[in-house]
């Protein structure tokens, strides 16, 4: 039987015994056999976007059913059994239009840097990181709904397919905030680094927010359509010690 439909199986014996623990268990076992799944069933077939796919509609379904902290235990769970240098970020269902970014990570000698972790969030496309944001209207970043985790492959290449993401709905000191995606970077024997990538049609990309990302040494992204239709973008980024 394939891991995905015991996954899907699960999710429904899970709920039929429910009565025999507390709520809080059955989460908890429900989010480390899933994650233990999906992490094998990607590292058997690591460039299978169905599989990718599958997993986020999985986290779609539980995402508004889990504690900040349990999603947090998943995310972690991902972000370290993740092998798959592809990672799709979003969803069938989710609104709004989707954007590819081919991504290659070099050092400054132009050597790729593979196994790099990736992980990525990003607003959806109305500028919200969940879905209690317009509510409380506060923006809870760290707690991101859209989002990816991937490892370089061996020539330094990944691969994101996401929702294109929006400003934030709320000023920041009364300017308008770029449409960001965010990428926390951790290569082997480097320091942690986070970078945004923006998008350059960004009307929010002003004479602000041009010399700031330029001072950041943030990717600006020239999005253009691909052979698929998709806006696409490659994305060459230098890892610098
Ligand atoms: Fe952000």
């Amino acid at each position: 039987m394939k891991h995905w439909t015991l996954a899907i199986i699960l999710l429904f014996c899970i709920r039929i015994n429910a009565s025999a623990q507390t709520d809080a268990q059955v989460k908890s076992e429900n989010i480390t056999t899933i994650a233990n799944l999906a992490a094998s069933e990607l590292q058997s077939d690591p460039g299978n976007r169905e599989k990718w796919i599958k997993l986020h509609n999985i986290l779609k379904v539980f995402y508004q059913d889990l504690t900040v902290q349990e999603r947090q235990v998943y995310r972690e769970l991902l972000t370290n059994t993740v092998q798959s240098s592809i990672t799709v970020a979003t969803s069938p269902e989710e609104p709004g239009g989707r954007i590819s970014i081919n991504g290659h990570i070099s050092n400054l000698n132009g050597e790729p840097y593979r196994n790099v972790l990736l992980v990525i969030s990003s607003t959806d496309s109305h500028g919200y990181y969940t879905p209690w944001d317009s509510v409380t209207r506060k923006l809870n970043e760290p707690d991101a709904r859209i989002m990816g985790f991937l490892r370089t492959d061996n020539r330094g290449n990944f691969e994101i397919l996401t929702t294109r993401p929006a400003s934030y709905p709320m000023l920041d000191n009364g300017r308008i905030v770029p449409a960001h995606i965010h990428l926390q970077i951790s290569a082997p024997g480097l320091p942690k680094k986070r970078i945004q990538a923006l998008f350059d049609d960004d009307p929010a990309l002003d004479d602000y927010w041009r010399p700031w990302a330029a001072r950041e040494e943030y990717p600006i992204m020239k999005l253009e359509k691909n052979e698929k239709g998709v806006l696409a973008w490659k994305l060459n980024f230098i890892l610098k010690n």
